[in-house]
């Protein structure tokens, strides 16, 4: 997925993004997903999230503007957190929302911490966060509001998370599209 330019200045004339951190996650295993997606759940479940749109939010930024993102990339390369292996292992179903999703049924202490991290610089640079506890999940089905018959079980699918990245999410031809603008590592494991 082609990245945009990081040198976008940073002048208040531009136009507020609507913008998200999230984990960057394989190819290989997105396809998977959507051939479990498939052959696990009626058509008629909801609305399936496109393959290329499969991903895992840290923080939802909302609209941010110039300025306020040129601060919150300097933040997210200052960060330091380590990398971790990521175990989606369970899937669930949020009515109300009419999200099916796929999570971890124990999420790894790192992901935790990456997310409370960034949820903290993007509180204290003027992004509102809504109030609940953070959910680590990656959205299959969309206006999924009629009872689903969910999977036992999944297969169990392991990654190891070595990046995160700053998303824009933006309609293009009447669908919403996530690109990529900017990734970061996470610390590899060993002596500091
Ligand atoms: P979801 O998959 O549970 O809907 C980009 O919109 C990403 O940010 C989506 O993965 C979405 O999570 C998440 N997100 C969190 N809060 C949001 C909000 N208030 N509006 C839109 N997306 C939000």
């Amino acid at each position: 997925m082609p990245a945009l330019s990081p040198r976008r200045p940073a002048d208040a004339s531009c136009a507020p993004r609507r913008l998200f951190f999230a984990l960057t996650l394989p190819p290989a295993l997105r396809r998977q997903w959507v051939a479990w997606r498939a052959a696990r759940f009626p058509a008629e479940t909801g609305r399936p999230v496109a393959q290329a749109n499969l991903h895992l939010t840290l923080v939802f930024l909302g609209n941010v503007g110039a300025a306020q993102e040129q601060v919150l990339r300097a933040a997210a390369g200052r960060l330091r957190q380590p990398a971790f292996d990521l175990r989606l292992d369970d899937c669930g179903h949020w009515p109300g929302a009419g999200v099916v999703w796929l999570d971890c049924r124990r999420a790894p202490r790192e992901l935790l911490q990456l997310a409370a991290w960034l949820r903290d610089r993007a509180t204290r640079n003027g992004c509102s966060q809504n109030l609940l506890p953070f959910h680590p999940h990656i959205s299959l089905w969309r206006q999924a509001t009629q009872p689903v018959a969910l999977p036992p079980d999944t297969p169990g699918w392991t990654t190891h998370v070595s990046r995160f990245g700053l998303w824009l999410s933006a309609f293009d031809n009447g669908r919403v599209r996530y690109r990529l603008v900017q990734d970061w590592p996470l610390r590899r494991d060993g002596p500091q």
